[in-house]
């Protein structure tokens, strides 16, 4: 039986969403579709970070495919855990990030749905505590910095830290723009394989930013995303260990896209750091109630992935090596592209999975439709998307552009 609807009343009545504006689509999420129409076989995806192996492919960790086996094998429920998500999983990766040193009394975490879900969380908690603190972040950055604090209500400023003629850290200007900076601000830092340089802190550079924020009343917030990525797992920790282990206060968000490659299950968690236990357990009630009306809940399948291989010897040392040989890769792939010429040698003494090519739009966009090489308009690359076998004719494609670096920029 069909029954017949009334037929809308005529737009012209009241549309509440007339007032939007159109937005742009996200450029980088944008490349995936764009690549993927491309039907030319040789064409290369180094937009959006992934990691692949050296067949280009994404697969699932071995170590993640034994814990689901494990996982459907044991879970006996899936009623609700709350908000605070799965708390042996927060705690099993916080021996990994903090150590065993970490301040547990003043330390709180919670699971959050992916790295992006942990800084949206934390950004809510500062705009409550502080509406009108400041989030200094260094540019470049991963586009969705900005958004993430500014859609919160806080007020966004942008810092330099790198010189992009050089490509190097460019620390006397980063101290001057943070001159800038009042009592209450929060500093945005990447934990370690920079998106999009690849440009590292050097340790001294990391505790000269620890005695800036001390001394200035700074909150520094580090978006860790690739922990293991880099120079490996204690390593990549070194900084947010030495940052929490220097300050009272310090935020942290914790992505494990990329490490356990679980990106499209977002797994991530919030830290929060605070001076005293009384202001912890504040912290921690506000970042509840906020998860509660955020996402109520974040999602558990990936969560709980991790948590199984952190919490099993063997399928924790089977993830190591895994990691292990991923960041290997990464390291490998940055040396060929170093070596085929002098202009892209600091990629060598980079980390992560991006660097940025000092590239025009309209080269970019040469790349793109003579030779099927997508990147971010912005010039930066994922490692991972090039192959031992593909980097000649990739550099052969990429070097006659390099002269026109500075153009149209
Ligand atoms: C990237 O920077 O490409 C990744 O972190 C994916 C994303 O969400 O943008």
């Amino acid at each position: 039986m069909t029954t017949d609807l009334p037929s809308p009343p005529p737009a012209t009545l009241h549309d509440p969403f007339a007032p939007l504006i159109a937005q742009p689509a996200d450029a980088l999420l944008g490349l995936i579709a764009l690549h993927r129409a491309d039907p030319r076989p040789g064409k290369t995806d180094l937009g959006v970070g992934v990691f692949r192996d050296d067949a280009g492919r994404t697969p699932v960790m071995r170590a993640v495919k034994s814990a689901e086996a494990r996982l459907a094998e044991t879970q006996d429920s899936k009623s609700y855990l709350g908000a605070e998500g799965d708390a042996a999983y927060t705690e099993a990766l916080a021996a990994i990030i903090f150590g065993a040193h970490r301040a547990t009394g003043r330390l709180t975490g919670v699971q959050t749905p992916g790295g992006t879900g942990a800084l949206r969380l934390g950004a809510e908690l500062l705009a409550r505590a502080n509406p009108a603190a400041r989030v200094w972040i260094g540019t470049p950055t991963w586009p969705n910095h900005g958004p993430i604090f500014a859609e919160a209500g806080l007020e966004v400023r942008s810092h330099r830290f790198f010189d992009p003629a050089t490509g190097a850290i460019d620390f006397a200007a980063m101290v001057d723009d943070l001159a800038e900076a009042r009592a209450g601000d929060v500093l945005l830092l990447h934990g370690c394989c920079h998106n999009p340089t690849g440009i590292s802190f050097m340790p001294d550079e990391w505790r000269a930013i620890a005695d800036l924020c001390a001394a200035r009343g700074l909150t520094p917030f580090i978006d860790l995303a690739y922990q293991g990525l880099g120079d490996g797992l204690a390593d990549d920790a070194a900084a947010t260990r030495m940052t929490f282990g220097t300050l009272p206060t310090a935020l942290l968000a914790y992505s494990c896209d990329k490490n356990f490659g679980l990106y499209r299950d977002r797994v991530g968690a919030l830290w929060v750091q605070s001076a005293g236990t009384a202001t912890a357990s504040l912290v921690r009630s506000n970042i509840l109630t906020l998860a509660r009306s955020l996402w109520s809940m974040p999602p558990d399948h990936g969560a709980a992935i991790v948590r199984i291989i952190l919490e099993s010897e063997a399928l924790r040392t089977e993830w190591e090596a895994e990691l292990d040989t991923m960041r290997a890769r990464l390291n490998a792939l940055r040396q060929a592209i170093a070596a085929a010429d002098s202009r892209l040698a600091p990629i060598a003494g980079q980390r992560g999975m991006f660097a940025m090519l000092p590239l025009s739009s309209s080269a970019i966009a040469a790349l793109r439709e003579d030779h099927g090489i997508y990147m971010a308009p912005n010039g930066r690359i994922n490692i991972a998307g090039l192959r031992t076998d593909t980097i000649p004719a990739f550099a052969a494609a990429l070097l006659p552009h390099l002269d026109t670096a500075g153009e149209a920029r």
